[in-house]
């Protein structure tokens, strides 16, 4: 045999072998030459190309799923992941078969999250005719306008079993304002406004909403929004024609995570002192208050000053914030006619307002007001007294260092620097208020008064809230003297000393006293 033949034979075979085992390389070069596998096949053996050919898409496949999972183990912690066999099964895509005794088996799998056009959390009658739904909606299918078409009123007729005849009225839904980054839901209301008033004679009633749930007018779904009591409707008619029985009210934010049960209850004891106990708080609790903080908040809870609603922190929903914004405008229409002013700052703030002035005067005389704005001036919670000034003093009062000039984000005059730039918090007329957001009122934007930080501000303990803050890093011998304070802590020149706080909780420890029995 010549040279030439043994390389011809060589490459021959390399061709037969390639195609039969699919070697990647060679099996790829082939299928683009002019040489077909499908004619090697035929020209070995007829059945082994049928067998070939019928298991070459599923081949094609497997490939695909295969990569497919192991990228899914490689990108996370594989302690913490265990595959089952029944999601490895389902993550594969389906063997393509030819044989009709076995049905095609396909499923839909969803993948990141629903968009509900709305999913609602709250309902307030808010006159004879009007109620107002409060909930989120999805970013994208608010682009689709009036999801919620229509409201209908069923009255209870006193308990009776005779089903009362339904009235209806369009919807209207009011896209909130909001001032910070939207996740996949915001905030969205429903005004049902009846032409009539309606459940005004006491006798209880089914408030039900129709939402759209495609692209067609006639694919809607009614559901029940909210029941009112017999009796509920006159309370709220006495409340709106009367003052309202509270002069403050407190909105907090979501509370999650790992959070100091101490620093809740020392923020209480100040905020109760400064409203001189004419305040009742309320606190929206995402799975941070559990037992344990409730027994360190009991003082307040017993006293009737402090309302806990448990609300489900929802996966499915992502928002800004566990759903602070939703909250906000929760407890706007819950306090409406219940207080004469109703708060909305966290709970790592504390509001104050210097001499001479009183916050009470400042309420008082914009009392015309729709809204009332405060400055924020970050404290410095890395550098504390220690030893304390007291032994006994806590935390709040360690923390003597402050920043020289409000938080402000542009370069406007940074002691009235408004809304976010400012982290500016706030005070509203419930009544006069339709929506709020994080740093100020969304409707109605006007009309309110921006105070300049030396007159009200609060002090930001950005972070202390966590059970995990390290606090007090930095340990202040403020019995030192001055120059060999300042020489042996040179940081504290970049700050004002101030003591203001340290002595307000003095007070506060003092006038909540009686409350907290051991204090
Ligand atoms: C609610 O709807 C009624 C009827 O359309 C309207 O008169 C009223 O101004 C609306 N209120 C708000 C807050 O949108
Ligand atoms: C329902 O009961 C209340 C008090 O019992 C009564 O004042 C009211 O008129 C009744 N309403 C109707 C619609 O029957
Ligand atoms: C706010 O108060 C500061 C400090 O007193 C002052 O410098 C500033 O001019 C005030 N701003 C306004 C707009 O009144
Ligand atoms: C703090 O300073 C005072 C005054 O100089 C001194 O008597 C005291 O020992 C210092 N305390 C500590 C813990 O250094």
């Amino acid at each position: 045999m010549g040279k030439a033949s043994k390389i011809i034979n060589t490459v021959v075979l390399v061709i037969f072998l390639s195609c039969l085992f699919q070697w990647p390389i060679f099996y790829g070069l082939v299928k683009l030459s002019i040489f077909s596998c499908n004619a090697i096949y035929t020209l070995t053996s007829p059945s082994l190309a049928t067998k070939l050919e019928t298991t070459t898409p599923s081949l094609a496949v497997k490939p695909k799923a295969t990569p497919l999972k192991d990228a899914f183990i490689e990108s996370v912690d594989s302690q913490t992941v265990v595959v089952s066999r029944e999601q490895e099964t389902s993550t594969m895509l389906p063997e393509l078969t030819l044989d009709p005794s076995k049905p095609k088996q396909q499923a839909l799998h969803a993948h990141g999250y629903a968009h509900y056009p709305f999913v609602h959390f709250s309902a307030y009658r808010d006159s004879g005719k009007t109620f107002f739904l409060i909930g989120i909606t999805s970013v994208v299918a608010r682009d689709f306008d009036q999801p919620v078409q229509q409201c209908e009123w069923q009255s209870l007729n006193n308990g009776s079993q005779q089903s009362a005849p339904t009235v209806a009225t369009k919807a209207h839904m009011i896209y909130v304002y909001y001032d910070q980054l939207p996740r996949l839901y915001v905030v969205a209301m429903v005004n049902c406004t009846f032409e009539e008033e309606v459940g005004i004679e006491n006798e209880g009633g089914l408030l039900f909403i129709t939402v759209s749930v495609g692209p067609h007018q006639g694919d809607t779904e009614r559901n029940l929004a909210f029941e009112e009591k017999i009796g509920a409707a006159s309370d709220l008619i006495t409340k709106r024609n009367n003052p309202p029985s509270l002069r403050i009210a407190f909105c907090g934010p979501p509370l999650h995570g790992n959070i100091r049960a101490d620093w809740i209850l020392h923020w209480l004891v100040y905020h109760h002192y400064l409203w001189k106990g004419s305040a009742h708080f309320f606190f929206y609790n995402v799975g941070g208050l559990g037992d344990s903080h409730r027994r360190v908040l009991d003082p307040f809870l017993k006293g009737g000053y402090l309302t806990i609603i448990d609300a489900s922190d929802e996966k499915m929903f992502p928002s800004w914030y566990h759903n602070q914004l939703l909250f906000i405008n929760d407890c706007l229409h819950m306090t409406k006619y219940l207080s004469s002013w109703t708060f909305f700052h966290d709970l790592d703030e504390f509001l104050f307002v210097p001499r001479p002035r009183t916050l009470d005067q400042l309420l008082d005389q914009n009392k015309e007001k729709t809204f009332i704005t405060f400055g924020s001036i970050p404290s410095v919670t890395s550098l504390c007294a220690d030893p304390p000034l007291k032994a006994s003093h806590w935390f709040v009062q360690r923390f003597l260092w402050m920043q020289k000039l409000p938080h402000c984000v542009n370069d406007e005059d940074p002691w009235v620097c408004l809304r976010g730039p400012g982290a500016r918090k706030y005070a509203v007329n419930p009544r006069k208020m339709i929506a709020a957001a994080v740093h100020g009122t969304s409707w109605p934007s006007e009309g309110g008064i921006d105070l300049n930080a030396t007159i009200a501000r609060t002090y930001h303990y950005h972070g202390v809230l966590s059970a995990e803050a390290k606090l007090c890093e930095k340990k202040v011998n403020v019995s030192l003297p001055r120059d060999q304070l300042e020489q042996e802590f040179p940081e504290v020149q970049q700050y004002n000393y101030d003591l203001s706080m340290s002595k307000a909780v003095t007070k506060a420890r003092k006038f909540s006293a009686l409350l907290l029995k051991t204090l």
